[in-house]
């Protein structure tokens, strides 16, 4: 179907206003925050029902026509991308928190939802959505959050946003309305159908509204940066913190080539250029204490040093991501972001800025660079290969890195994604940690999109 016909088809079930075929629009769907080729899709619509979402769907099965939903475009591995062409079904219209239910510690927004902003409406009662999108959350919807179970620093306390969806309205690939869920914290009532959908991409159905439990803000939090001589001392220090600290709430461990860009921002000339730890502790303020003085002890047990000087270090380690694309440019990089058992985080890391002694030495050791920060707390590691600018790889041998290391997180009892999704990038080895299971999510898949029309080419 081309696109004028799409777009007239669309023309019947949803306003003008809502449709899109101009080149700019097109342009601003065609891609997300990775660095993967954008893909233009034929036409762009912007619903603002449930109702319109369900009779968009339902011309597209009948047509044949792919479908990408579309929060705020900030996912790293493509998985907003339309990568078959088609329409892009752009949800950061259906924007409005239906309800909030303090007593219930419960809110019900539609996918488009921002997560800054729901964070700072629910921070008026008292309450915060603890995941957190990294540096993002000023782009980051809650449809999308649900879509790659995202979920940042406060991991290792809070959990991901899995453990925060209490219901979901979704719509199918054949165009039903689906409720699942509720608003009780917790159901024995059959199958969890919603658990399907969360981290599912877009692959199965489209959110059109998400139920999520939220959490007193804590009263008191204390944050410290800790220097370490090797990055294998700091990985072993993040996984005694994440064992033995209960109120540590984020654990996150930057390399040192990562602070040494940082130290070439304006203003940040005094960061140091080590291999960091940067934990927060939540609670009452005798457990913050107690908890900043077991990772003290535990630090200093790893030869880490406190750090002065770094301001506060959430607002570096949200600029990490940027910072590496930017001096990567104009190549920018490519990702991997697998987990580990905590006991395998050191070895794991060791391997991963080696980049040589991986089974099959795909790799050979040389001056390429591997920028390695993450969630250390809950063994999440983002391994930034850069295409460009410093220690910059050919994207080829950079692909078949970002391969080896997936091999090698999954080797060690891991995963080829902590947290931001299979997308396009990770899709070849996803088969390797689930030898039984693809075959399963493609009758899944099938069952809730039997013509196949939705986010075609992704996760699977
Ligand atoms: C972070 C994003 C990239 O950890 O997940 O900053
Ligand atoms: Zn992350």
């Amino acid at each position: 179907m081309d696109g004028d016909d799409l777009a007239a088809a669309l023309s019947r079930i949803l306003p003008a206003a809502c449709i899109s075929r101009r080149p700019e629009d097109l342009r601003a769907v065609a891609r997300d925050e990775s660095d993967l080729p954008g893909v233009l899709p034929v036409c762009r619509c912007r619903p603002e029902t449930t109702e319109q979402v369900a009779a968009v769907i339902r011309l597209a099965a009948a047509r044949g026509v792919p479908v990408t939903a579309r929060g705020g475009g900030s996912g790293l591995e493509g998985g907003a991308i339309p990568s078959a062409g088609g329409l892009v079904l752009d949800l950061s219209a259906m924007d409005r928190v239906l309800e909030v239910s303090p007593e219930e510690r419960l809110v019900r927004v539609q996918p488009g939802v921002v997560h800054d902003r729901l964070n700072r409406l629910v921070g008026g009662h008292g309450l915060f959505f603890p995941p957190s999108p990294g540096g993002s959350g000023d782009m980051a919807t809650i449809g999308g959050m649900v879509s790659t179970d995202a979920s940042g620093i406060y991991a290792l306390r809070h959990g991901g946003t899995r453990r925060w969806v209490r219901g979901i309205e979704v719509v199918t690939g054949t165009g039903d309305v689906m409720r699942v869920g509720g608003r009780v914290p917790k159901s024995s009532a059959g199958y969890d159908l919603k658990s399907l959908f969360i981290g599912s991409e877009g692959t199965l159905g489209i959110l059109t509204e998400v139920t999520l439990g939220l959490e007193p803000v804590p009263p008191e939090s204390a944050r410290i940066a800790l220097a370490f001589p090797g990055i294998e001392e700091a990985c072993r220090a993040a996984a005694e913190m994440a064992g033995y600290v209960p109120e540590a709430a984020a654990v996150e461990i930057v390399d040192r080539e990562t602070m040494g860009l940082l130290r070439g921002l304006p203003g940040l000339q005094d960061v140091p250029e080590a291999h960091l730890l940067m934990v927060e502790t939540q609670g009452r303020r005798e457990d913050c204490a107690a908890g900043m003085e077991s990772v003290r002890d535990i630090a200093a047990g790893h030869q880490g040093t406190v750090v002065t000087g770094t301001g506060d270090p959430w607002a570096l380690r949200h600029r990490l991501t940027r910072t590496i694309r930017e001096t990567s440019a104009p190549g920018g990089v490519v990702r991997t972001d697998c987990a580990v058992p905590l006991p395998a985080l050191a070895t794991f890391v060791r391997e991963a800025k080696a980049a040589g002694g991986f089974p099959g030495d795909v790799l050979a050791p040389g001056p390429r660079r591997v920028y390695v920060f993450g969630h250390g707390g809950v063994g999440i590691v983002h391994c930034l290969l850069p295409l460009g600018g410093p220690g910059a790889w050919t994207p080829g041998e950079a692909r078949a890195a970002r391969t080896a290391i997936a091999a090698r997180a999954v080797a060690l009892g891991g995963t080829v994604s902590g947290e931001h999704g299979i997308g396009i990038g990770q899709r070849e080895v996803l088969a390797q940690e689930h030898p039984h299971g693809v075959a399963w999510m493609r009758r899944l898949k099938a069952l809730f999109d039997p013509h196949g029309i939705l986010n075609p080419g992704k996760v699977l």
